[in-house]
């Protein structure tokens, strides 16, 4: 094993045909644009990215988590409406919507804290939850992109019921990203 590893906490999502029927039109819509889709089975909402993470870190997270995860109720959200990250100018991701509620937001806080505790910065920038569709390497047509994604409705994908939490490994390939599972941390 290699001394550090790529890591990130998330919660994996199980598309419903609703929301895997708005990828295939996104692909269908933008099909002429270089976009990096997020394959089906690969689709989660990322709670922390560590990145390079040591052995022991990976230990300590372990410890913490299942703590952690004895003390969280399971709770539910909702996927719901569209939107890009980055500037009009450069969108760089497409993602859809999760409802931001309390749940949520303390679970990412409780997340944060473990993260702070084994050694990694605390994040500056403010949680936005979201799944990332597809990631924009270039547009060769930008405002009909931006004009077609202004104009999708605000539609109500999915609800989830989150039963867990996990910390993945990200092993970046040249064909895409593989997630691989490290642990699986089961909420009340
Ligand atoms: P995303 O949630 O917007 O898709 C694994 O790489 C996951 O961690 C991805 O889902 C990715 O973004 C998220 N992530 C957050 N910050 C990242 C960063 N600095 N580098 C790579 N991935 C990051």
């Amino acid at each position: 094993m290699k001394d550090k590893i790529r890591t990130f906490i998330a919660i994996k999502i199980e598309p419903e045909q609703k929301l895997v029927n708005q990828l295939l039109e996104f692909k269908k819509h933008f099909k002429d644009e270089r976009i990096n889709w997020v394959q089906e089975d690969n689709l989660h909402l990322t709670l922390r990215f560590l990145g390079e993470t040591s052995r022991e870190q990976v230990l300590a997270l372990h410890t913490k988590f299942e703590q952690l995860s004895n003390q969280i109720r399971s709770f539910e959200f909702k996927i719901l409406g569209t939107g890009t990250f980055g500037s009009k100018g450069n969108p760089h991701v497409l993602f859809v919507n999760i409802q931001f509620t309390e749940e949520m937001e303390k679970l990412a806080k409780e997340i944060e804290k473990v993260v702070v505790s084994v050694g990694f910065h605390k994040e500056l920038k403010p949680f936005r939850p979201h799944l990332t569709l597809g990631r924009i390497k270039y547009l060769n047509n930008r405002l009909r992109f931006l004009q077609i994604m202004d104009e999708i409705p605000q539609v109500d994908y999915q609800n989830v019921r989150v039963s867990e939490f996990v910390l993945y490994q990200s092993i970046l390939r040249p064909e895409g990203p593989v997630y691989k599972p490290l642990k699986t941390y089961l909420l009340q």
